[in-house]
């Protein structure tokens, strides 16, 4: 059966697992391997789509990838990421989040940003859409950030970063994620909320924690930050496996008779004879 955001509320500091899935064969690997929740995350545009950063994604290709992992993981709690200015207005975000639910098959949506997006969160939440929040580093605004940077470093950031997250969760935010912020922030967030905050770069004491997918399996290789944790080499498996396939085109090892199709004796006999 299928969590619920009641479920996944009350799973405060059970240490949900969160993974991005963006096709069906990664959304039905993570749903096979267990996760709570699958992010169909705007990072596919980095990490699938091959953009510089995610603010080219469209609503249109998160439609199409999220109804793709729809597809692969039938069962499993899905969060679509509004795409960059896809809710600079509570009637757009409506109309998004609305085709990410009835369209794509998503459970919630994901959105970034702190106080400022107080009105889109209950205007959403009001409508019953289940929102999961975004601070920290927020990727769609990462340059008005000053870069993919730790935030929360001084006093003045940390403490915005806490009055954002008590403020989503009056919002009605089913949860936070909290990414790139020093471990002790994140614990102390973690500990002022009653909502689950899910962890990336944010250290161990979140409720949970989330990875791209093409990070976890070594399948990016456009940089890897300090808090990814590659678990496999899947990449350097499949460059390994394609370069076989092409030495044994090239050699004539491919395909063996172990690989092809016989015909009747008879049969080829006459073809030959026309
Ligand atoms: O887009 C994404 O994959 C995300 C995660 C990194 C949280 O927002």
């Amino acid at each position: 059966m299928k969590t619920t955001v009641l479920e996944l509320k009350r799973k405060k500091g059970a240490r949900l697992v969160m993974l991005t899935a963006y096709d069906y064969p990664s959304a039905r690997l993570a749903a096979e391997a267990g996760v709570d929740v699958i992010l169909v995350g705007d990072s596919l545009g980095m990490v699938v789509l091959g953009y510089e950063t995610t603010i080219p994604v469209t609503m249109e290709e998160m439609l199409h990838h999220t109804s793709a992992a729809r597809r692969g993981a039938p069962e499993t709690f899905i969060v679509g990421d509004m795409p960059f200015l896809s809710y600079a207005t509570r009637e757009d975000a409506l109309a998004n989040a609305g085709r990410f639910m009835k369209q794509a098959g998503a459970d919630s949506v994901k959105v970034e940003g702190g106080l400022e997006a107080v009105p889109v969160v209950e205007a959403l939440v009001r409508a019953g859409v289940p929102v999961l929040g975004h601070l920290g580093l927020t990727p769609q605004t990462a340059s008005a950030l000053g870069g993919y940077k730790l935030q929360g470093k001084d006093e003045a950031s940390a403490r915005r970063i806490l009055e954002a997250a008590a403020a989503l969760e009056r919002a009605g935010c089913w949860g936070i994620v909290l990414e790139l912020v020093p471990a002790p922030l994140a614990r102390l967030i973690s500990e002022r909320i009653a909502i689950p905050t899910i962890g990336i770069g944010a250290g161990p004491h979140t409720d949970g924690q989330v990875l791209v997918f093409h990070d976890l399996v070594g399948l990016f290789s456009g940089f890897t930050p300090k808090f990814v944790k590659r678990y496999t080499e899947a990449g350097t498996a499949i460059r390994d496996a394609i370069a076989h396939y092409a030495a044994e085109v090239r050699e004539g090892t491919f395909p063996a008779d172990a690989h092809s199709f016989g015909l009747n004796e008879e049969v080829l006999k006459r073809l030959y004879g026309d």
